[in-house]
């Protein structure tokens, strides 16, 4: 598809976050073999069965203290009580994922992954996946890797699809730049920018 396409569909209006991601989700291959790195409570994960209808949907999460709030705990303590607290949220919100998604679990339709985005990688083959949603741990160092090796699971056409481009929470820029740096070195087309959705083609 034509990137101009893209661009002229939201063209002069500014859309909702969430009808942008429908409007992607509306986009990417039909049928394929899709990833979803940061899952939470799935809520992205069942627009994607729904609209998108992937073959096998691969639900990347740790459900960890660590991860919660995409990272940024990372580092802090894990003793504390607190940390402890997030933690058992966490695991709460894995055993939501399972139940939510049991269905299509049962009938090979979705996989979860209980583990980080780049120990997760090691579980698929190279040019094997038709496109990955990225927003797991938005800190630039993690963006950054999982654009590279993400890169390299999907098929030459495929697509990576970044969320909260150009949102400046706590990670700072780290997705912004991360982006940015990556779509001017490695072999993508950038496709498609709207309301905090980066979706780039690879070469
Ligand atoms: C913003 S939420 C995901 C929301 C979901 N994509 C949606 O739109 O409904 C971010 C998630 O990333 C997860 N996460 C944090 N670090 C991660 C990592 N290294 N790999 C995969 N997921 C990670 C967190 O546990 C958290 O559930």
């Amino acid at each position: 598809m034509h990137p101009i396409f893209w661009r002229l569909r939201f063209a002069g209006w500014r859309p909702a976050r969430e009808a942008v991601r429908d409007f992607i989700l509306a986009r990417m291959p039909r049928g394929g073999v899709v990833a979803e790195i940061g899952v939470d409570l799935g809520d992205f994960s069942a627009r994607i069965m729904a609209i998108n209808r992937p073959r096998v949907l691969h639900l990347i999460d740790p459900w960890t203290a660590a991860g919660g709030e995409y990272g940024q705990y990372a580092g802090a303590g894990t003793e504390s009580q607190a940390a402890a607290a997030r933690a058992l949220a966490m695991t709460d919100r894995y055993d939501f994922v399972r139940r939510r998604f049991a269905d299509q679990i049962a009938r090979g339709r979705a996989i979860i992954h209980r583990a980080d985005s780049q120990s997760a990688a090691a579980a698929f083959a190279d040019s094997s996946l038709d496109w990955v949603y990225i927003d797991g741990n938005h800190s630039y160092a993690y963006v950054k890797a999982d654009l590279e090796t993400y890169l390299r699971k999907v098929k030459p056409g495929g697509y990576l699809v970044c969320d909260d481009y150009h949102y400046a929470g706590f990670w700072k820029d780290g997705v912004t730049r991360a982006v940015d740096e990556f779509v001017a070195a490695a072999p993508v087309r950038p496709i498609f920018k709207r309301r905090s959705q980066f979706v780039m083609r690879k070469l």
